[in-house]
């Protein structure tokens, strides 16, 4: 069973859709999960509501992140920059897969549970059974006051401002954004530098107007999609930071077009998937210009040796690729912020030319509620 939100009672705001208003929307959703959070005189950010003293902080030894489908996602990224800004072991694990394996509950571990709506079931779920177990639980949530936000000891609000659309953008860029600040704030408790603190500070301050940047691509990416409509089938590729882009791209994609898509990590492509590669199966790639760049670029050539026609999202044109999304840089941990936001357009565009009722896609609501 699953609640359906009364998509009417929002204004659409002179879009065709929700989803394409609520696209539209991030430049100021970024500004507001920033807004009034940053501290430049420690080079660190004040999260009100964390409920997290720093000597508390400082005693966590593992962070545990678990939440369902595109929020699943948004933790994967969010662990990835608690690993590398606090350097404190941290992982992400679909809640629905959690609660249902009798999961070793550690004193020393911090559970973050995130969720745009704070109602999910899987998530609140396993919410009450770690309580019950005396874990401490964090919420990063959209919703404020929603069951998920009452039930945990403290957390991030995320304020990306109603989502009405049943398939998640606004939403995935603030709950990253907002990992990004918790990553931050832990980071400069532990080990994080000041000089490092201020430039994850003058990364996260660009991000409205990149995001501005990437939304003025929109003409050509709808070309793209154009391109792409008739696959039967795509794969998406990342390494690291881009493998939860190249996750969530793919979800997006299949949620509102109904195309099959697969999302690999481009390392794993030799221990298997390389046998799907022909040119009716078009790839998409993150290709970011981090350290991992010649490791991306070789998938790519491995695609092209077996004709397979390539669409990268990278931050400079990609020889191999036959199209490439050129993307504004950022600090390497914060890219996976923008590089996601091309990919929605991307979905949007492509289900739109084949057609789909976008804000309605089929078989799925906004609030999973029940089991
Ligand atoms: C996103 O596009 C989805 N429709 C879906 O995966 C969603 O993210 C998931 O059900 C979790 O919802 P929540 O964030 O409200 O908990």
């Amino acid at each position: 069973e699953t609640v359906e939100w009364e998509a009417a009672s929002y204004d659409m705001g002179g879009h065709d859709t929700f989803m394409h208003k609520e696209i539209s929307e991030q430049p100021d959703a970024v500004d507001r999960v920033l807004r009034g959070r940053i501290d430049d005189r420690f080079s660190t950010v004040h999260l009100g509501g964390l409920n997290l003293d720093p000597r508390e902080a400082r005693t966590i030894r593992r962070i545990k992140i678990l939440g369902c489908g595109t929020s699943y996602h948004a933790g994967l990224i969010g662990a990835g920059l608690i690993e590398s800004l606090a350097r404190i072991p941290a992982d992400a694990e679909p809640a629905s897969e959690f609660r249902y394996r009798n999961p070793v509950v550690d004193p020393d571990t911090l559970y973050i549970a995130v969720s745009q709506s704070g109602e999910t079931y899987d998530v609140l779920a396993a919410v009450q059974e770690l309580k019950r177990k005396g874990a401490r639980v964090l919420g990063v949530v959209n919703v404020v006051g929603s069951a998920i936000a009452r039930e945990a000891d403290g957390g991030v609000y995320v304020h990306a401002g109603p989502e009405v659309c049943v398939v998640s953008t606004k939403c995935f860029t603030n709950t990253v954004t907002a990992f990004a600040l918790l990553a931050l704030h832990l980071g400069r408790i532990r080990d994080l530098s000041v000089t490092d603190g201020k430039r994850i500070i003058e990364g996260l301050r660009k991000l409205p107007a990149q995001i501005e940047e990437i939304l003025k691509g929109e003409d050509e990416i709808k070309r793209l999609a154009e391109v792409y409509a008739g696959a039967q089938s795509m794969m998406f590729i990342g390494r690291v930071r881009g493998y939860p882009v190249a996750l969530e791209a793919s979800l997006k994609l299949k949620e509102i077009s109904y195309i099959h898509a697969e999302a690999y990590p481009a390392s794993e492509l030799k221990h298997g998937p390389l046998a799907l590669i022909e040119p009716a199966l078009p790839t998409v790639a993150i290709v970011p210009d981090d350290d991992l760049l010649e490791k991306n670029r070789a998938a790519l050539e491995e695609i092209k040796a077996r004709s397979g026609r390539i669409l990268a999202v990278a931050h400079q044109p990609q020889e191999k690729a036959d199209h490439t999304i050129v993307v504004p840089k950022n600090e390497d941990e914060l890219d996976p912020i923008l590089m996601g936001i091309p990919l929605q357009l991307f979905a949007y565009h492509t289900a739109l030319a084949m057609g789909r009722d976008i804000d309605k896609p089929r078989n799925l609501a906004k609030s999973v509620t029940v089991e």
